[in-house]
């Protein structure tokens, strides 16, 4: 079975800091796979790539096996939870779980439906109306995944 994702000899630089070395790494379709490092060793760094919210100073990244080189992050069939959730506080929960499907053609019934099933998905049924700086920490992580 090939790789869905796949990196060869990511590089990545900030100005004079080497933040990615030499990265080779394949993800199969449906596999767990866990990135595991100290603070600052370049987990975020690594991910923002393979969304395409970073570009790599060298080396490939494929995603079923098609080349990302020069993929804007919409176009990339990826998602990310960012670390400080980027929950939006002035929007309910329901909305900011929403907030990717404002374009999309669905019928606003069927895209609320999607919604409840997400927060369902992560054990916040109930919560939609509610507005997301009225929540834990834990909580908001859940509306940050439930977006993804
Ligand atoms: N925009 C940037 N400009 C310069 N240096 C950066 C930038 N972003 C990250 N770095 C540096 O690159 C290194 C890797 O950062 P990264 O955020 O990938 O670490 P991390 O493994 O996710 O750490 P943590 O576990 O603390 O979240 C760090 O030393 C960080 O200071
Ligand atoms: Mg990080």
């Amino acid at each position: 079975m090939t790789a869905l994702i796949e990196l060869r000899g990511v590089e990545k630089h900030y100005g004079d800091y080497h933040a990615l070395r030499g990265i080779d790494l394949e993800i199969r379709a449906g596999e767990f796979f866990s990135l595991l490092g100290p603070s600052g060793c370049g987990k975020t760094t690594l991910l923002r790539t393979i969304a395409g919210l970073e570009q790599v100073s060298s080396g490939s990244i494929r995603i079923d096996g098609r080349d990302m080189k020069g993929v804007a992050p919409n176009h990339r069939p990826t998602n990310m939870v960012f670390q400080s959730y980027a929950v939006f506080p002035h929007l309910t929960v329901a909305e900011n779980v929403g907030f990717g499907l404002r374009r999309d053609p669905r019928a606003k019934s069927e895209k609320a439906r999607a919604v409840e099933e997400a927060l369902e998905m992560v054990g916040l049924a109930g919560y939609g109306r509610r507005r997301a700086h009225a929540l834990s920490g834990g909580q908001r992580q859940r509306v940050a995944l439930a977006r993804a």
